[in-house]
């Protein structure tokens, strides 16, 4: 089962995608994740990535692509794998499609998690996250004891580009060069469309009935 999970800023992919790996036993591969690790990790990649991420600027195609055709031709995507954070522009959408026809992995279905703009800010407002990958919403879905992640017990922290003034940028740069991918894949007929609104269950239902298409 191959899929793109799509989506603005705070929209619940990453949350999604980590219950959805588990239940399917596919890889979910995070770009924002794998970023964040080389950012922690102090590494060249890391490092040059920071500038950008800080800014909620995407960081330049080339670096993307490249970290992400890596990715794909890791032997556990075999059975398939959950993109979440990727592609982000034309360039990158592109590029996803030279590299999967090269290890004949081709698209399923991309999965538009639907979410309101308030509903954005109130989720990315209220995220804490953790070193180890896990987030959290204060409100939504708290850990068990406040300030504390449930599965290493390490401190949660907020992310650099969780702060107003990058978020707003952020999603500006989704309205700009991400959004447009939405067009694009609906006319390969792979979209599909889902109400991002309800509670994380209701959206793992939705997203999960979409998938067992795909089994
Ligand atoms: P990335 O980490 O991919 O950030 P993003 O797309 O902005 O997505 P988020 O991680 O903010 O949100 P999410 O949809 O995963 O939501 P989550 O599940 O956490 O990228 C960060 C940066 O890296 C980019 O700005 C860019 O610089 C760089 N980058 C990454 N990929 C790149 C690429 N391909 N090209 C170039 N640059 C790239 O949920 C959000 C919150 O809401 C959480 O607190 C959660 O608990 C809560 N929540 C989730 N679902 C629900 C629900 N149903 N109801 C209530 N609360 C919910
Ligand atoms: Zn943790």
């Amino acid at each position: 089962m191959n899929i793109v999970l799509f989506g603005p800023p705070g929209a619940g992919k990453g949350t999604q995608a980590k219950e959805l790996s588990q239940k399917y036993e596919i890889p979910h591969i995070s770009t924002g994740d794998i970023l964040r690790a080389n950012v922690r990790e102090g590494t060249e990649l890391g490092l040059k990535a920071k500038e950008y991420m800080d800014k909620g600027e995407l960081v330049p195609d080339q670096v993307l692509i490249g970290l992400i055709k890596d990715r794909l031709e890791k032997p556990d995507c075999v059975k398939g794998y959950i993109l979440d954070g990727y592609p982000r522009t034309i360039p990158q959408a592109d590029a996803l499609d030279d590299i999967l026809r090269e290890i004949s992995k081709p698209l399923d279905a991309v999965i538009n998690i639907e979410v309101s703009d308030d509903e954005v800010v109130r989720r990315i407002s209220g995220r804490r996250t953790c070193s180890c990958g896990e987030s959290y919403h204060q409100m939504f879905n708290p850990p068990v004891q406040e300030g504390v992640c449930d599965a290493c017990s390490e401190q949660l922290y907020q992310r650099e580009d969780d702060r107003e003034d990058v978020v707003k940028q952020r999603l500006a740069v989704y309205n700009e060069k991400t959004k447009p991918l939405i067009n694009y894949y609906e006319k390969r007929d792979l979209l599909v469309n889902i109400d991002g609104n309800g509670t994380v269950n209701e959206v793992f239902g939705a997203v999960s009935r979409v998938m067992d298409r795909y089994k």
